[in-house]
């Protein structure tokens, strides 16, 4: 196998926790025999400072040119004060339109040793098991028009879905509820919104296609409630783009921190790889950054766009065991100190490391 990967690290904590993850696909693709290019390419505010914009052609050739594309995160401070189409953020969506994948793959899963992080009760998260699907290519995010007028003191955006964005986003999370826990409860907003009317239509005939999947609707409000109370009801759900951006983010609460969790974005011409989290500038640079949500990114790399599910198994594997063993980094040292080790984001990448390799039984490097 050989893999092309283009790594766009971006702003904040990106670059520290973007190294990890490369690091432990270096070692697994050393290890496995398999050929890994790896490329590097500006994205986001550093982009924005070196070419004055958040995404340069000749980052979006590169990533155009991939078999897969790794982001970090994009975003901070400095570039607060511009207008939502020149910011960071901005060439995120760019990418993102430009690659094409529709599906933003979203797990958000309860791990026992970082119950006590979780606010949630363990009793009401253990085994909680969720996976999001959200739409990521249409609705308020990318509909047309969208404005604000400063002279009129008005501003509007455009939550717009057609039948077919509809249609190729649902069967994708009714695909993957087959192979896990064969239920999707789709999310809208249908007692007020025409748009939510038509996504609920439309997931309800696609619906007709698996017969072996349950289907239920949810509205916005009270999955936001139900997503807390009884996380474990759910299996695969399926979301537009900004209703899945604010749920992903709040049932990150269930792992006990966002940092742990990883994405990935199916269906365009090349597969879009993100943690969750954002690029924290709070804690950039200072080795303070998880970077096991990247590093899990990375197994998802090898599982949609390698193939290499051993070795994604192995990485994911490494992660729960590096757990076990107590290791911890900032964002997750929470209960009983003496129960657990901090370290730094490399050094939690090492320890993650060394475990892959020892699963591998290949030599550390
Ligand atoms: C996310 C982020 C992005 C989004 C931002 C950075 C554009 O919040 O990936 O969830 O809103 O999609
Ligand atoms: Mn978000």
């Amino acid at each position: 196998m050989k893999l092309k990967l283009l790594v766009v690290a971006g702003d904040g904590i990106g670059p520290e926790v973007a190294n990890e993850a490369v690091s432990v696909l270096r070692l697994v693709a050393n290890a496995s025999g398999h050929e890994l290019k790896i490329e590097e390419k500006r994205i986001g505010g550093i982009a924005i400072d070196t070419d004055g914009t958040p995404l340069p052609e000749d980052t979006l050739n590169a990533a155009l040119a991939s078999d897969a594309v790794f982001l970090g995160a994009v975003g901070g401070n400095k570039w607060n004060a511009l207008p939502p189409n020149t910011r960071p953020e901005a060439g995120l969506l760019q990418l993102r339109a430009a690659l094409g994948g529709f599906a933003n793959l979203r797990p958000a899963f309860a791990i026992k040793e970082l119950a006590v992080n979780s606010p949630l009760r363990t009793e009401v998260i253990e085994g909680a098991d969720i996976l999001f699907v959200r739409e990521l290519l249409g609705g308020l995010y990318f509909g047309q028009p969208r404005e604000w007028n400063k002279i009129s003191g008005e501003a509007w955006n455009t939550m717009r879905y057609t039948n077919e964005e509809v249609v190729r986003v649902a069967r994708i999370a009714f695909q993957l509820a087959q192979k896990r826990g064969k239920k999707v409860t789709s999310v809208d907003k249908a007692n007020v919104l025409e748009v939510s009317q038509l996504w609920r239509a439309v997931v309800t005939e696609v619906a007709t296609e698996f017969p072996d999947v349950t289907l239920e609707h949810q509205l916005v409000d009270s999955m936001a409630m139900l997503l807390m109370t009884s996380p474990r009801n759910y299996d695969v759900v399926l979301t537009e783009n900004l209703f899945g951006d604010i749920l992903s983010d709040e049932s990150a609460v269930i792992t006990g921190s966002l940092g742990m969790l990883p994405s990935a974005t199916i269906g365009g011409a090349v597969n879009l790889y993100e943690p969750i989290h954002g690029s924290a500038p709070d804690i950039a640079g200072k080795g303070l950054a998880n970077p096991l949500g990247a590093i899990l990114t990375g197994a998802l790399v090898l599982r949609h766009s390698a193939g290499l599910e051993a070795e994604a198994v192995a990485i994911e594997t490494a992660v729960r065991k590096v757990l076990e063993a107590g290791f911890r980094t900032a964002d997750l040292a929470r209960g009983n100190t003496s129960d657990f080790k901090v370290l730094s984001t490399t050094e939690m990448g090492k320890q993650v490391r060394e475990t892959v390799s020892t699963l591998l039984s290949a030599p550390v490097n």
